[in-house]
């Protein structure tokens, strides 16, 4: 039996109370994520059982019990006092996946400081404008990513100290810099958590936004009441199970469910600090014995693609519950999943805003591939008529996803940007920006985005950010980014180009043109192609219309050009 038990009994009278029982919390408690990840299962008994299985790139292994990561955690949090970081200050954690990056988070909630996970292949300019808008205090990096930092520390005045974790004692530090090893720092036994409570932040991750720079997602302290019990009754963790979240924790599944969530239960968690293979990945699952299985639509299409023969290979029978989120799971990989592992991807959906999951397909439910499953209970969901705003009285419409404010992972507002964040309210329903629909028998189809927004792999790609950076290059007059269909990770990132007169498209420019972007962007967020063009399609107010370069690029009608100004 699953943990969720009966959905149907789940959802009557559902109150959060039932996480917080749990977790032992009452309303007005103190609330510090760190020492419930940590502390708290120590003292239940759980000292000697193993947290974290890490293994990093060429085979090298770690390993840490809990109570390992309660004292690498109390190290951190001292050491970032000791540097005269204190609660409320913006720490950034800017690490590949090595453990100092997970126990490095809750190190940071211990002192009440509020951790910024950044992706570690941001180049420079996607790094500056995070640190910029947060006014973060520190990073906390190795020495291969510190490089990007100094590039940028003139423009950071609020950046006092560069933390490396991999310093080799012997290369000279520079401005800011300070070097801590976790393996040589003196352990410290015991740190008094600060006393956050449960609207105290937590956590800042950054998303795209359709026009302006990236948001600054707010969470707080609370957030872990929706984490937990969404671990427990989604992603079905059970006391001796091995869990394993592929995502990193520059993004947010990778903090809600690569961290919180497995964490504040109890159990061991695996993490691969290295790219996709499918024979490193099966092999990772038959060592480790892994149970509980989280990852992401453009991974699974990747291990189809590498095919069911290589699967015999594997003893790979310890797999009992998979989930995927971050984009549309396609039919094909649900019942694929089910042929080669017995065990269909349940779907799951939620967003950096909303913290934990809030629609999903639950274990021991009648699975619909294609579609994300029914709400969470205590989750309020709907299609709001795109035109009032108001939820469709039939099924099977397509409209806007909605969903009643007031869960605890709710993110509290962005970063200095209240502004925006009231816009996301329509008649009291905090609105994803998704479209979907419902099912008679209640369950949600997802249909897309109802903004410019790419989704490349499960990152979301902001066209507006990659305009900019294309529009710096002299060459450039003016440019369009939009989506274009790819096997593998469903959209990829197209660029058009309009260049400035005394300039000719040529392979040469293509490809100087990309190596200035390279620059400035994300490796996830570069274009797949650029493709020049005379003049791009504009409203006749001047607005460059995206949408009928995606048509083409879909192979879509184009749908109402009577606006058209060049047509
Ligand atoms: C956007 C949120 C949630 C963790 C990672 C992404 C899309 C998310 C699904 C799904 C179809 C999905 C939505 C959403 N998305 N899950 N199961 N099916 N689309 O967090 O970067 O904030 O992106 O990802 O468009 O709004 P994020």
């Amino acid at each position: 039996m699953a943990n969720i038990g009966s959905y149907e009994e789940r959802i009557k009278n559902f109150d959060w109370s039932v996480s917080e029982k749990e977790l032992g919390y009452k309303p007005g408690d103190i609330l510090n994520i760190g020492w419930y990840c940590s502390d708290r299962i120590c003292q239940q008994g759980k000292a000697d059982k193993i947290a974290l299985h890490w293994e990093g790139l060429g085979g090298a292994e770690k390993h840490f019990t809990y109570n390992d990561i309660r004292r690498a955690s109390n190290t951190i949090a001292a050491f970032l006092q000791s540097l005269g970081h204190a609660s409320g200050d913006r720490i950034c954690l800017f690490m590949d996946r090595v453990p100092e990056l997970y126990i490095g988070v809750l190190g940071i909630l211990k002192m009440g400081g509020i951790g910024q996970p950044l992706y570690s292949a941001f180049g420079d300019e996607s790094l500056y404008v995070r640190l910029e808008n947060a006014e973060t205090s520190a990073i906390i990096t190795q020495r291969k990513h510190a490089l990007k930092v100094r590039k940028i520390l003139d423009k950071l005045p609020h950046l006092k100290h560069i933390i490396i974790v991999d310093h080799d004692g012997k290369s000279p530090l520079r401005d800011r810099e300070v070097a801590f090893s976790l393996e040589k720092a003196a352990p410290v036994e015991d740190f008094g958590s600060y006393p956050t409570t449960s609207e105290s932040p937590s956590l800042l991750h950054y998303t795209s936004g359709t026009t302006g720079q990236p948001k600054g997602v707010k969470h707080v302290h609370y957030s872990l009441i929706s984490q937990y019990l969404t671990a427990k009754w989604v992603l079905d963790i059970r006391e001796d199970d091995i869990f394993w979240c592929t995502a990193d924790p520059g993004w947010v599944t990778g903090t809600s469910y690569g961290i919180i969530g497995p964490w504040s239960l109890g159990v061991t968690q695996c993490v691969l600090d290295g790219g996709f293979s499918a024979q490193a990945w099966y092999k990772f699952i038959e060592k480790y014995r892994i149970s509980n299985w989280y990852s992401a639509p453009t991974a699974i299409r990747s291990l189809m693609k590498a095919g069911d023969e290589i699967i015999k290979n594997f003893d790979l029978s310890s797999l009992r519950n998979l989930a995927s989120v971050g984009e549309p799971l396609n039919s094909e990989a649900v019942v694929w999943s089910e042929k080669v592992f017995g065990k269909a991807f349940l779907d799951t959906y939620f967003q950096t805003e909303t913290g934990s999951i809030m629609i999903t397909n639950f274990p021991g439910m009648k699975i619909k591939p294609g579609s994300m499953g029914k709400p969470f209970p205590g989750i309020t969901a709907t299609i709001l008529d795109p035109k009032t705003y108001e939820p469709y009285s039939e099924t099977g419409k397509i409209g806007l996803i909605a969903i009643r404010p007031g869960w605890p992972a709710m993110m509290r507002t962005y970063w200095n940007n209240e502004e925006t964040y009231q816009k996301k309210f329509k008649n009291g329903w905090y609105m994803t920006g998704d479209r979907a629909s419902i099912d008679k028998e209640g369950y949600f189809w997802f249909v897309g985005r109802d903004d410019d927004i790419i989704n490349t792999g499960g990152h979301l790609v902001s066209p507006f950010e990659v305009e900019s950076a294309l529009i710096e290059h002299p060459a450039v007059a003016e440019s369009a980014v939009v989506s274009k269909p790819d096997p593998i990770n469903m959209e990829v990132v197209k660029a058009f180009v309009a260049l400035k007169p005394g300039f000719t498209a040529s392979a040469d420019l293509d490809l100087e043109i990309m190596n200035f972007i390279r620059k400035k962007l994300s490796p996830l967020a570069m274009p797949q192609a650029i493709e020049f063009v005379e003049q791009l399609p504009k409203t006749r107010s001047g607005k460059i219309m995206r949408r009928i370069l995606k048509a083409k690029e879909w192979g879509e009608e184009i749908g109402d050009t009577s606006t058209l100004e060049n047509d």
